[in-house]
């Protein structure tokens, strides 16, 4: 009965981790996880996110691989082949068109801040943070966001290059790229964290991310907390379907989603350790938002020995780690465009590709002429942010739960997992109870239901 896909296949295990591994670590780790961290209290919320990797994430990530290896076609078609193949209603497809508006949203501002890791990696490099005040990382900063024709620059650049490799076909380069970019990334961010210990304040940082203040904790940042675990994982809008969709028939999806889960939790962590040592050294603002590593890292390259060089590799490496990430937001819809309208890869590349730009230009101006037009207190770009981290992803994740534990017959999910009795058992049970009424509660909770 298996399938194969008709966009081609990893050539191996190891190239699925490498590739799930390049869609999951990206902006949501160095970026997006200290800042959200930073606006919820630090400890407790990270409590919460490592425990919603574990128990909602890991299992809900080999979910969505299944479904996707098992339909082996774009997230659309996927569920459209699995409900009928299950005798499901069609009204299952949804899910697949969820995820695709979700990479739409996220990728269009999703390009916009790679534009600014861009913009970073040239001012690191020619020595803009060199002895770099306080007042100067503001300063810099505050001067790309209020200029919308830079932004827009940075994010046409970036934009383009994910389009590129889109249109090439996602196997080739990828693959290599990762292989070698990832431990780049992580060894300097180690280099980062050996700047904190010596430079920053330390035991504050430390306490900061890892003590725990329940306090602090309210229903906003426990799903918070949950919606970081989906985003950063990718999951819950398809990519990571697609990626499945592509792995060989009998590499183990137990053990390569727990692989790809932890080093993305790894890289966010040891991104919090490298941040907040120094925004507390600096007496910098945890919770100042989405502009936190961009000033803190500012900071400590401009500081340290040969800053200008590990500063724009750094950023590089960032940039390499988004365009990876990127490039698995915009593929359900390029596949699907290739599957159902006959699209050539280039055209499709080029069409979707099109469409997130547009839309990034909404996140362009949300931080200069737009940035007074507010709903709810949020910015265009905050909306975004929310809506799909918060709200679309984890629904995303809730409905590839129910499909798998409740709406597929038992002997299929067993045919294509290959988990041994118990584990299957445990794994079948956290999915049929434990993630639907976590991610339910937590939603429930979110909006003061109780
Ligand atoms: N996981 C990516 C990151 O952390 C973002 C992403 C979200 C990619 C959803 C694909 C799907 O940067």
């Amino acid at each position: 009965m298996a399938r194969s896909s008709m966009h081609g296949h990893w050539s191996s295990r190891l190239a699925f981790i490498l590739a799930a591994t390049g869609s999951a670590v990206g902006l949501g780790n160095v970026w997006k996880f200290p800042y959200v961290a930073g606006e919820n209290g630090g400890g407790a919320f990270v409590l919460v996110y490592v425990a919603c990797v574990l128990l909602l994430g890991w299992p809900v990530m080999m979910a969505e691989v299944m479904l996707g290896r098992r339909g082996r076609h774009s997230p659309v078609n996927t569920m459209r082949i699995l409900a009928e193949e299950e005798r499901a209603p069609r009204a299952w497809t949804l899910l697949g068109w969820l995820g695709i508006v979700a990479g739409f949203l996220i990728l269009s501002y999703y390009s916009v801040i790679a534009g600014w890791t861009l913009a970073y990696t040239v001012r690191a490099a020619v020595g803009v943070f060199d002895g770099i005040t306080r007042e100067g990382v503001e300063q810099v900063f505050g001067a790309l966001v209020a200029d919308p024709e830079r932004l827009l620059a940075w994010h046409t650049i970036f934009m383009a290059l994910t389009m590129v490799v889109v249109a090439r076909g996602v196997e080739h380069g990828l693959e290599r790229a990762v292989r070698f970019l990832m431990p780049a990334l992580f060894l300097l961010l180690l280099l980062l964290v050996g700047y904190a210990m010596a430079q920053g304040d330390f035991a504050r940082g430390v306490a900061f991310l890892f003590k725990p203040d329940f306090s602090a904790l309210t229903g906003q940042a426990v799903l918070a907390a949950m919606g970081q675990a989906f985003f950063s994982l990718s999951l819950g809008m398809g990519a990571i379907m697609m990626y499945g969709s592509y792995l060989p028939q009998h590499a183990s999806i137990p053990r390569t989603t727990f692989t790809v889960a932890m080093s993305d939790t790894a890289v966010a962590l040891l991104a919090g350790l490298a941040i907040f040592p120094i925004v507390f050294g600096e007496g910098l603002a945890p919770d100042q938002g989405p502009s936190l590593i961009f000033k803190t890292l500012a900071l400590a390259f401009g500081h340290m020995p040969a800053g200008a060089l590990f500063g724009s590799l750094f950023f590089l490496l960032l940039v390499f780690a988004a365009w990876t990430s990127a490039i698995s937001l915009i593929e359900p819809a390029v596949a699907w465009l290739i599957e159902s309208r006959r699209m050539r890869r280039v055209e499709a590349a080029v069409w979707a590709g099109t469409v997130a730009w547009l839309l990034g230009i909404g996140t362009v101006l949300s931080f200069n002429a737009w940035s007074g037009y507010t709903l709810w207190g949020r910015t265009f770009f905050d909306l975004l942010d929310y809506l799909t981290s918060n709200v679309m992803l984890p629904l995303g994740g809730l409905a590839i739960a129910l499909f798998a534990a409740w709406v597929m017959r038992e002997a299929s999910v067993r045919e294509e997992i290959e988990l041994p009795g118990r584990a299957f058992r445990l794994w079948h049970a956290v999915l049929r109870y434990v993630a639907p009424a976590g991610i339910v509660l937590i939603f429930l909770n979110a909006v003061g239901a109780f």
